[in-house]
């Protein structure tokens, strides 16, 4: 891995923010399970007087059966047009199924904050401990986006992680 700068996460926000449509890596582990899947969807914030780092996991993705049993995750965030095609892989591809670290090249590497590795040469990494999880309530959503997202009845679980560490790699 290059060396890392510990960054503010108001820094990095806006580039990790412009990335995230495109897509970045969540990153989860439970014991010596990991795996990681492209998500295009989050927010950053402050809640509780801490950072906060929300993302969404729908129920149907192997990450949510591992992150139920973490406490704990990770984003890492690749910039201008970097591990497009990785994306695109861990996007559509299940852990289930393959291996995806294997199958696009890609290392995890330690975290150092918590006990989840990150995505090495991505560009930012985020690394969080979760303080709350909440599964979406159909009944609350308009319905818009009921039938924009969910016509399926795979809905999220949102996880809200405080981040606790924000790094480039340099
Ligand atoms: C650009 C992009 C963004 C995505 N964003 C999310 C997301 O925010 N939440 C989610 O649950 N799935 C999202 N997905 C779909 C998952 O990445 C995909 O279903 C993946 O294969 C799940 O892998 P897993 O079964 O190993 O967890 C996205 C896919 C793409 C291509």
């Amino acid at each position: 891995m290059n060396g890392r700068k510990q960054v503010d996460i108001a820094q990095a926000a806006k580039s990790i923010l412009e990335q995230i449509p495109k897509g970045a890596f969540l990153t989860v582990k439970d014991g010596s399970r990991v795996n990681t899947m492209t998500i295009g969807w989050g927010t950053i914030g402050r809640m509780w007087n801490k950072p906060v780092f929300m993302v969404m996991v729908r129920y149907s993705r192997f990450t949510y059966e591992i992150i139920e049993k973490s406490s704990a995750f990770t984003v890492s965030v690749p910039l201008n047009g970097k591990f497009k095609e990785a994306l695109a892989v861990c996007g559509s591809k299940s852990g289930r199924d393959v291996d995806k670290f294997k199958e696009c090249g890609l290392k995890a590497v330690p975290g150092e904050k918590v006990d989840v590795p990150v995505i090495e040469g991505c560009d930012i990494h985020v690394e969080c401990r979760i303080l709350y999880k909440e599964p979406l309530a159909p009944e609350k959503l308009p319905k818009d986006i009921i039938d924009a997202c969910y016509k399926d009845g795979d809905f999220h679980v949102l996880y809200f992680g405080e981040i606790l560490g924000v790094y480039e790699e340099v």
